[in-house]
């Protein structure tokens, strides 16, 4: 049995340059320093060190199986190294992501996104590695959905023997901490019914039904939940393998001719359009967004990360970056209203509670008639929008 490959994307926001906007080169150049000592140590196989916005990608390439403590450990030690450069050049929120000083063994939990999978390679092995910026995990739902569940998407579900099967959703819920798993197609209304909530679940994994095999792996960390605060967003990564019974390159990267709308942009409270950049423009600017993502592409070669190719670099997905300029415009005239702002609800960790609670004994019962209710505040953590 040929060795297994194992694909690890872990990643973090540890500090900004300018404000939230990009990353610092000297940041990226200690990164790339640090990797490299673990590839000649024998630790990596390969690895890939992009940037998305103000978020540090780390791909990389072993033999060691998901959550193997050293490589979480490398990915942890370089964070801090890189945190050590961010706080001297004083950038932005140096840290931002690092949100406990307790590893043992596993970054899972303690702020860094991570997406792993691991696989037997087969004759060729295209991977693709999604980074986006300035949103959630729920951002991948749609998306994810249309690779791997609706035919006008990717015709591979109707016309390709080995995908015709359907696949797997694996999808978290992430306010209860509990996963669930659903097939498709008979069970895609279901599916529909959870990824359509893209605030609260959110597509965790894919597998091909036929032989169970993993498509597809998202990171689903939610930095609020940890910090009990908001902090950053939990600017995500997907991976998702491609070709012979999986959708086929330009299938998985079809559904982003789409700009969705998503959470995220500044402060993390806006729904704004999802934007296919090229690398160079994983910058988000305007009210610190729109929100972004860029695609790499490898063929894997005995774990040898053949690549990136910069797949949204082609003038192809011009006109989804037009229309989501003009969708971002369009947003933006709504300012501090719904449903550019995200809903209560979704607030509670920033600090707009804060400023509510100071207003809360300024409200005045029964000013709608005997049978209005008490106003209850978002600080109370019940609001009114909940009831509905
Ligand atoms: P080629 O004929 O260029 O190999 O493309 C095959 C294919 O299935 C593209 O989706
Ligand atoms: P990041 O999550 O990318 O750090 O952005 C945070 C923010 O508040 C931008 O306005
Ligand atoms: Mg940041
Ligand atoms: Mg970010």
């Amino acid at each position: 049995m040929p060795e297994k490959t194992t694909v690890s994307v872990i990643k973090a926001d540890v500090g900004g340059f300018v404000g939230h906007c990009t990353s610092h080169p000297k940041l990226v150049e200690k990164a790339k320093e640090e990797i490299a000592k673990a590839k000649k140590e024998g630790l990596l196989t390969d690895f890939c060190v992009l940037t998305c916005g103000d978020d540090l990608e780390l791909i990389m390439t072993h033999t060691h199986g998901t959550g193997y403590d050293k490589v979480h450990a490398l990915a942890w030690n370089i964070f801090l190294k890189c945190t050590e450069v961010a706080k001297q050049l004083k950038l932005y929120g140096a840290g931002q992501d690092l949100l406990s000083d307790a590893f043992s063994g596993n970054v899972k939990g303690l702020g860094p996104g991570v997406a792993e999978m691991e696989f037997a390679e087969r004759k060729s092995e295209p991977v693709l590695v999604f980074m986006a910026d300035k949103t959630s995990p729920g951002a991948w739902n749609l998306p994810v959905y249309k690779m791997f569940a609706d035919p006008f998407n990717t015709p591979g579900l109707v016309i390709d023997p080995a995908a015709h099967g359907g696949f797997t959703f694996e999808i978290l819920d992430v306010e209860e901490n509990k996963t669930i798993k659903l097939n498709t197609p008979e069970e895609s209304y279901d599916v529909l019914l959870f990824l359509g909530s893209i605030d609260r679940f959110m597509v965790k994994a894919v597998y091909r039904r036929s032989d169970g095999e993993i498509a597809a792996v998202a990171s689903t960390d939610k930095l609020s939940h940890i910090a009990g605060q908001y902090v950053g967003k939990d600017d995500p990564v997907l991976v998702v393998r491609s070709q012979a019974g999986f959708p086929a390159v330009g299938e998985v990267i079809e559904p982003f001719a789409f700009p969705h709308l998503v959470e995220g942009w500044t402060r993390g409270s806006h729904h704004g359009p999802l934007v296919p950049v090229k690398f160079d423009d994983a910058r988000p600017t305007r009210f610190d967004g729109p929100p972004r993502v860029i695609c790499a592409g490898f063929q894997i070669n005995n774990g040898v990360l053949e690549g990136p190719v910069d797949f949204f670099s082609d003038p192809a997905y011009d006109l989804a970056r037009t229309r989501a300029w003009k969708v971002a415009d369009y947003m933006r005239q709504h300012g501090p209203f719904q449903p550019h702002r995200l809903s209560l609800d979704a607030m509670e960790y920033t600090t707009l509670p804060k400023v509510m609670e100071k207003l809360k004994g300024r409200f005045v019962s029964g000013s709608n008639g005997s049978h209005s209710k008490t106003v209850k505040t978002a600080a109370a953590k019940t609001t009114t929008a909940t009831k509905r």
